[in-house]
């Protein structure tokens, strides 16, 4: 009697323990595995998809001679790009090494406060940072970067972490870009010899510098580059993603890009870059990012920029339009001085982008790709829809004062009115296909923006 009593009552703890395993399992946080099939499965943290702007600040040694481009060591000792080495000899003492270079960033009006007011002001509602080019001089006090990092070298300041702290101060979210490779470092050079079989570059470098980043700065989007020269296998970037998904201090917020080895870029990671200044044609499947530069030809800042290649308001916002309305971030790049200015040029492209969105971000932030992406006819609309509301961006002002929109479909309860007026537009249907709406007789400086007007569209299908 007693023994079966005890039986049951084992029988009963067995149930309740198995029970109890599966209400903990149920609960228990999704855990990633290092390899793409799990890590590509993460659901994106959804802030980074309502955020749809962001600005790209390319910083560092580079700044410094700021002629050319970013890449300036490699055109002048990598690739000896006659004009890079006459620029030195012209203009430097003999046996100037890039290093020399380094005490000259001083970054002495650095002031990250303004830098994050200005970058509020454009309305991005992220940043992201270099926090090492592939030169591999660290913005922060690496603790496995000697002497050239911004702590020992230049600055002697943090400058990673005083601009993630100004930045968030304002709310915006903070991302730290990153490059696996660095163009000159010998591991990475005794890796590359040894045909990338060997990782003492990884072991001693990358790894710890990107766990490190994380842990001290705790960024809310890591954005990878200069992996192409190797597979993942070699950068261990599975083993490092499964981490940073799974236990790291942001696993639930952090957001990474698709450059984490050779041809993992469009195909796999969190959303896809692809290539630098990507514009897909028609609507992606997947998340994804455009980044370009207000200077066309350097992300960095260079002294020999010239307003040629300085992108225009219309084609800023052009992209931002068309990028969020394909589904895609935009991610806007200045590159400041080695003093840390931002030279007004670009001042001034960051706030038209933010008087722009003053206006017209009901239609951007938080909106979704609607199920036609654009049409043309006297000029270029791009949709995008939020809740039950469809909105139509037009580039150009039909001299009619007429627009035809042919994709939705009116209802006798359909209302259209322009963001930034409070009227609402008479419309009729259109005898072929679509509406035809009556924009306002205002004269240009009682427009709402001077370029891309957004009509909002309600009751339409
Ligand atoms: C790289 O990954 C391998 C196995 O996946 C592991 O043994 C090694 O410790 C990792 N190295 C670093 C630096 O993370
Ligand atoms: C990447 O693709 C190229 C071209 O198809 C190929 O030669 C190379 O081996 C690939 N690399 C890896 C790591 O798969
Ligand atoms: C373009 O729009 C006008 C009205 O503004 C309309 O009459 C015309 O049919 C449209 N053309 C095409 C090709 O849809």
């Amino acid at each position: 009697m007693w023994e079966l009593k005890g039986e049951r009552r084992a029988v009963g703890l067995a149930l309740l323990l198995l029970l109890l395993s599966a209400a903990a399992q149920a609960r228990a946080p999704r855990r990633y595995t290092p390899n793409w099939k799990s890590l590509d499965s993460r659901p994106l943290p959804k802030w980074f998809d309502e955020a749809k702007f962001g600005v790209f600040v390319h910083w560092g040694v580079f700044s410094v001679p700021a002629w050319g481009s970013e890449w300036f060591w490699w055109h002048w000792q990598g690739e000896r790009i006659p004009a890079y080495e006459n620029f030195m000899k012209e203009n430097y003492p003999p046996g100037f090494s890039y290093a020399d270079f380094g005490p000259q960033f001083t970054a002495r009006f650095f002031q990250p406060d303004q830098w994050a007011e200005l970058f509020q002001a454009a309305g991005a509602k992220y940043v992201v940072l270099t926090t090492k080019h592939h030169e591999g001089f660290t913005n922060w006090p690496s603790p496995v970067s000697w002497n050239w990092n911004s702590k020992d070298v230049g600055p002697h300041r943090d400058l990673v972490g005083e601009l993630g702290a100004a930045v968030r101060k304002r709310n915006l979210r903070y991302g730290l870009y990153h490059s696996l490779m660095e163009w000159f470092h010998p591991l990475y050079l005794l890796d590359k010899k040894n045909g990338f079989k060997t990782q003492y570059f990884v072991i001693a470098k990358t790894m710890p510098e990107l766990y490190d980043l994380v842990n001290s700065y705790k960024p809310d989007l890591i954005w990878s580059d200069g992996e192409w020269e190797c597979p993942d296998t070699y950068w261990n970037s599975t083993a490092f993603l499964a981490w940073l998904y799974n236990d790291s201090p942001v696993k639930d917020q952090v957001v990474v890009n698709d450059r984490w080895g050779q041809n993992c870029s469009c195909h796999h990671g969190g959303y896809y870059n692809c290539q630098d200044k990507y514009r897909p044609h028609s609507l992606p499947n997947h998340k994804w990012e455009m980044c370009t530069s207000v200077d066309k030809a350097s992300w960095g800042y260079r002294r020999d920029m010239t307003l040629s290649t300085i992108a225009k308001e219309n084609e800023i916002i052009e992209e931002l339009v068309q990028t969020v309305s394909l589904g895609g971030n935009y991610l806007l790049n200045i590159g400041p001085t080695k003093d840390g200015l931002i030279v007004p040029i670009f001042q001034e492209r960051l706030l038209a982008v933010g008087k722009w969105l003053q206006v017209n971000g009901e239609a951007i932030y938080a909106s979704k790709p609607w199920r036609v992406q654009s049409e043309k006819n006297m000029t270029v609309v791009w949709y995008t829809s939020k809740d039950s509301a469809v909105y139509a961006t037009f580039l150009n002002w039909p001299e009619n004062g007429i627009i035809n929109l042919k994709s939705p479909q009116t209802t006798s309860a359909t209302k259209i009115r322009m963001l930034g007026i409070e009227e609402y537009l008479s419309w009729g249907q259109d005898p072929q296909e679509g509406v035809l709406i009556s924009l306002p007789p205002l004269p240009p400086t009682a427009l709402p923006v001077e370029f891309a007007w957004t009509l909002k569209l309600t009751n339409v299908k």
